[in-house]
């Protein structure tokens, strides 16, 4: 809870950094064959800004086609939904979620937003910056771990809640299946959810959107090695490890991960553990999966919603399903 503002509130949940389970989680992914990290930890604050910087390079097209989609089927959306509130999960920067609150705005239906996102500062900022765009607007902030902390969001009704930029992609396919029906039981019967996926295109243009010519995407990969260093005490150096993002057409998804570019040891102190690291040995930080309408939908259908609309662009790159909870 914060006093900044008469119209904001954070809740901050399980940001305390170093607890046990965190920690745990940690080791048994790197401990894990292939190894992995835990994604979540790409998105501190630092990787949260870079991640916006990725959003304006020129082989991202994901965001500026999801912006595209949303500034066409905005008006048509809200109208459907009859929403007051809008909750987004993994809220980031907000950049697309002014398009969805100006449509609410207009049809004089914008009451609250509760932004969700796992980096506290940029929940903050958003927060601030919002109340001073939208007059009378609140702000309920809830800071934590989408997978675990659902049931942190505030009750309410009339709602919609929206997962936008394709991150349900990073979930593995059990876990998706899992978190779409954790939001289906936070929702109130009537809410409608609306789901950005990232949809199968050719393997060059996805494999571009991953390997920037500028490197952004290489420095927020590597800059997990740097969130380990202050969450485990580990003493990676990320300059030892090399950006490798491929695209895996079995699972279409993109699978992100750091190589080993030596033999070395990597000693984790706050898990009291040292793991070595053979030349070329990849630890998987990231899988992105790239979908299509059917499978969006029966995604969906399984976790208990309807499909009410879908949204795409001129050349489906990227899709908005938008459902209900009967
Ligand atoms: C924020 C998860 C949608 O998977 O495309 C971008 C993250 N990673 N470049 C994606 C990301 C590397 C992005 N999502």
């Amino acid at each position: 809870m914060t006093p900044d503002h008469p119209r904001i509130r954070i809740d901050v949940h399980g940001n305390g950094g170093t607890s046990e389970e965190c920690l745990e989680e940690i080791r048994k992914a790197l401990l894990s064959s292939p190894r992995r990290l835990p994604t979540k930890y790409l998105y501190d604050d630092q990787g949260s800004a870079l991640f916006e910087h990725i959003c304006q390079l020129p082989e991202y097209y994901q965001t500026r086609t999801e912006r595209q989609i949303l500034a066409k089927s905005a008006d048509e959306i809200v109208a459907h939904t009859r929403a007051r509130e809008l909750v987004e999960l993994g809220s980031g920067a907000a950049t697309k979620t002014r398009l969805l609150l100006n449509a609410m705005a207009r049809a004089n239906q914008l009451h609250r937003y509760i932004p969700f996102d796992v980096s506290e500062g940029i929940v903050r900022r958003v927060a601030q910056e919002l109340i001073q765009e939208y007059e009378s607007l609140e702000v309920y902030g809830v800071v934590g771990d989408f997978l675990t902390h659902l049931e942190h969001i505030p009750p309410g009704g009339r709602r919609l809640v929206a997962f936008l930029g394709g991150t349900i992609g990073n979930l593995q396919p059990e876990e998706a299946q899992a978190f779409l029906r954790s939001v289906h039981q936070e929702m109130a019967p009537g809410d409608f959810f609306l789901l950005g996926v990232q949809l199968i295109t050719d393997t060059g243009r996805l494999e571009a959107a991953y390997n920037d010519r500028a490197g952004v995407t290489a420095a927020f990969n590597q800059n997990i090695l740097r969130v380990m260093r202050a969450v485990a005490g580990a003493d990676f150096h990320p300059e030892q490890f090399a950006h490798v993002a491929r695209y895996n057409a079995r699972q279409h998804r993109i699978e992100m991960s750091l190589r080993s570019l030596r033999d070395q040891d990597v000693r984790l102190t706050e898990l009291d553990l040292t793991i070595h690291f053979a030349r070329g040995e990849e630890i998987l930080t990231e899988i992105s999966t790239k979908y299509n309408r059917h499978h969006v939908e029966a995604l969906l259908q399984s976790a208990g919603f309807v499909p009410v609309a879908w949204h795409t662009d001129p050349e489906h790159l990227h899709g908005l399903a938008l459902a209900r909870k009967p």
